[in-house]
């Protein structure tokens, strides 16, 4: 039987990774499926609606986080504007987080919208202040009455370090090292959220060595950094062969990396008549990921949601093309947050 731990700051090793002889041959190379399905039996949907301000990820002090929670808000109608034309459009999965200080109109504009709450996929994260198992509950409150829902369909931890509360002075971080070394006690107190009813589904985000503590309710979902600059297919096979799902943040390579990124394929998407952006968002569902492109454009929102199954060479050409250069990631809080380590390396 596989167990699962949440007890891991570390990357997965390369050499920890064997592909079963099925993998290679064409796992990969699935149609793009509109679903995935949790192991808790819930389906969610492939293509989400990223909602962080490109790069936030990377700028979120703990300072501005905890005392200067307006600052994130800002394009919050722009948001709301685009939650209501991705539900439009079709999607009905929105990526969020306590630390993108929007939830508040997401929550409004699906209010708005008339879509029943049940028909939609919510996702928001953990942010890394509220770790302590006492702290988790009022946090995942703040997020549930800013969406303004009962439930989470899936609540990831953000990040895998935990910072702690106190002080917060001058915007020092400073790092609960217990948690962060053995976030056990998190895990277990989000299964016990899950019990009661709040989360449907709970997640890790970063957490890519996934080993041997036995958990009641095991990791549904791990949010990474994937994109044709950051393909990570080491990841992706171990995550395939422990059926842990994958979620592609940054897919188009985030603001840094999107227009590199969106010239690769324009060959393809002229033969195919798709644009390049969709090739790009095709070709992660067919790797077997969900995919979260953030945009607050309609003609771009309605754009990404629109995929197909790439020609098996047309993906091929892009996988091979995108594992065979050295790997460039987008998002590395590592220095900001004052770590002495690499969260990554
Ligand atoms: N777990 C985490 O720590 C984490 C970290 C980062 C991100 N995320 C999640 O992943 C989501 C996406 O990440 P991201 O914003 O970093 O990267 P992304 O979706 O790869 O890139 C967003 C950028 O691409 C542009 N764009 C979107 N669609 C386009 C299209 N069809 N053609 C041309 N440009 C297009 C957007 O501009 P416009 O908006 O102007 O259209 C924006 O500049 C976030 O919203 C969040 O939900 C999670």
């Amino acid at each position: 039987m596989l167990v699962f731990t949440v007890n891991f700051r570390g990357v997965l090793k390369a050499t920890t990774w064997k592909p079963c002889a099925g993998f290679r041959k064409g796992s990969l190379h699935t149609k793009p499926k509109s679903h995935f399905t949790l192991p808790s039996g819930d389906t969610i949907p492939s293509v989400a609606l990223g909602e962080s301000a490109p790069d936030i990820a990377s700028l979120t002090s703990h300072f501005i986080l905890i005392y200067a929670p307006g600052v994130w808000q800002a394009g919050g109608r722009e948001l709301g504007e685009a939650v209501k034309i991705a539900l439009a459009a079709g999607y009905r999965h929105f990526d969020g987080a306590w630390a993108y200080r929007n939830e508040h109109d997401v929550g409004n504009a699906i209010v708005e919208s008339g879509v029943p709450r049940e028909d939609i996929f919510i996702t928001s994260k953990l942010w890394n202040s509220f770790h302590a198992p006492e702290d988790i509950e009022a946090s995942l409150d703040e997020s549930l009455s800013r969406l303004r829902t009962s439930y989470l369909d899936l609540y990831l931890i953000h990040w895998p370090i935990a910072f702690k509360k106190e002080p917060y002075l001058n915007g020092r971080i400073e790092i609960d090292e217990a948690l962060t070394a053995d976030p056990y006690p998190t895990w277990k107190k989000l299964e016990e959220l899950v019990d009661k009813g709040k989360i449907r589904n709970i997640g890790v985000s970063k957490y890519e060595n996934l080993t041997s503590n036995p958990l009641k309710y095991r990791p549904a979902v791990n949010q990474v950094e994937l994109s044709f600059g950051n393909p990570q297919p080491e990841l992706l096979a171990w995550a395939k062969l422990h059926d842990v799902l994958l979620e592609a943040y940054s897919p188009l390579g985030s603001s840094r990396q999107v227009k590199e990124t969106l010239e690769l394929p324009i060959k393809i998407a002229k033969e195919l008549g798709i644009t390049p952006a969709q090739v790009i968002i095709s070709w992660h569902v067919q790797r077997g990921v969900v995919v979260l492109p953030k945009s607050v454009h309609e003609g771009r929102i309605r754009e990404n949601f629109e995929i197909v199954a790439l020609p098996q060479e047309d993906f091929d050409l892009i996988e091979r093309a995108a594992v065979s250069k050295a790997p460039q990631r987008v998002i590395n809080p590592s220095k900001e947050w004052g770590l002495d380590y690499d969260i990554f390396a």
